[in-house]
């Protein structure tokens, strides 16, 4: 019994140290690129967050960078008229994406418990709790709700043709659920649309090796993904 437990828990760390050593050699060659968005501070008032199960550093998570305020000066600045999100939690972007433009409408996609898989989830939510706060504030006319894995979601179900100006890619942070992900959006975004990556970030610590990892793939790939300098966040435009 005991030697089992010891047997599991060298594997898992074999398996961590084997992912890391990847992940750190093909960012040898293939390192995102840090970007800056140079965004006039008075064009876009970004409003105090609605705070309720928000999931965002710095109200959440460490205090030493601020994705919340870089994703609102990024929504102020491109004003989607579509955005979608893969992973609604209980809703607070979905909300604060609301609270700032009025005429936004969000399609948004969770799995309920039942349907979850994969590793790096960082929820596990029943049906009700899903979106609960952008309910609660009011702004459920706006939202398509998705409850639907990733990894088998058909969006043309919901989403008919290149109509989303805004993507955010924030679900499950497994590597391959982020390509599976990003591939399975591509077909709806608008040109000139962009897309995010939430919890990507050079130091690859801890969950956010996933997401990072990935992103380098996908730039191995042909796609220009890049890192947006002191954020969690990753980005790629559609210029095609
Ligand atoms: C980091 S949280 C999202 C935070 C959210 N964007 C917010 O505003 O608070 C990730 C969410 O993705 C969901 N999720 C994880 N794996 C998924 C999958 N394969 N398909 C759909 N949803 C998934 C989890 O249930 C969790 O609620």
């Amino acid at each position: 019994m005991i030697t089992n437990k010891i047997i599991n828990i060298v594997k898992i760390k074999c398996r961590l140290l084997f992912r890391k050593s990847y992940s750190n050699l093909i960012k040898l060659f293939y390192k995102l690129p840090t970007y800056n968005f140079d965004f006039n501070e008075n064009e876009m008032p970004v409003k105090p967050p609605i705070l309720d199960d928000i999931c965002l550093p710095p109200f959440m998570g460490p205090k030493d960078h601020d994705d919340y305020t870089s994703l609102m000066k990024i929504i102020m600045h491109y004003k989607p008229n579509n955005v979608l999100e893969l992973g609604t939690a209980h809703g607070n972007t979905v909300a604060n994406i609301c609270n700032h433009l009025s005429d936004t409408k969000v399609y948004t996609v969770n799995a309920p418990i039942e349907k979850q898989t994969g590793n790096l989830v960082t929820y596990n939510l029943e049906q009700n709790d899903i979106g609960r706060v952008y309910r609660n504030h009011g702004f459920e006319n706006r939202v398509i709700q998705i409850y639907e894995n990733t990894l088998y979601m058909d969006l043309s179900k919901y989403i008919d043709g290149k109509i989303i100006d805004l993507v955010i890619i924030d679900a499950c942070h497994d590597t391959d659920y982020v390509i599976n992900d990003f591939k399975k959006v591509i077909p709806f975004v608008k040109k000139g649309g962009i897309v995010l990556f939430h919890d990507t970030h050079p130091s690859m610590d801890n969950h956010l090796i996933g997401s990072y990892t990935a992103c380098m793939i996908l730039r191995k790939k042909g796609y220009d993904i890049k890192h947006i300098e002191n954020t969690w966040w990753g980005f790629w435009i559609n210029n095609s």
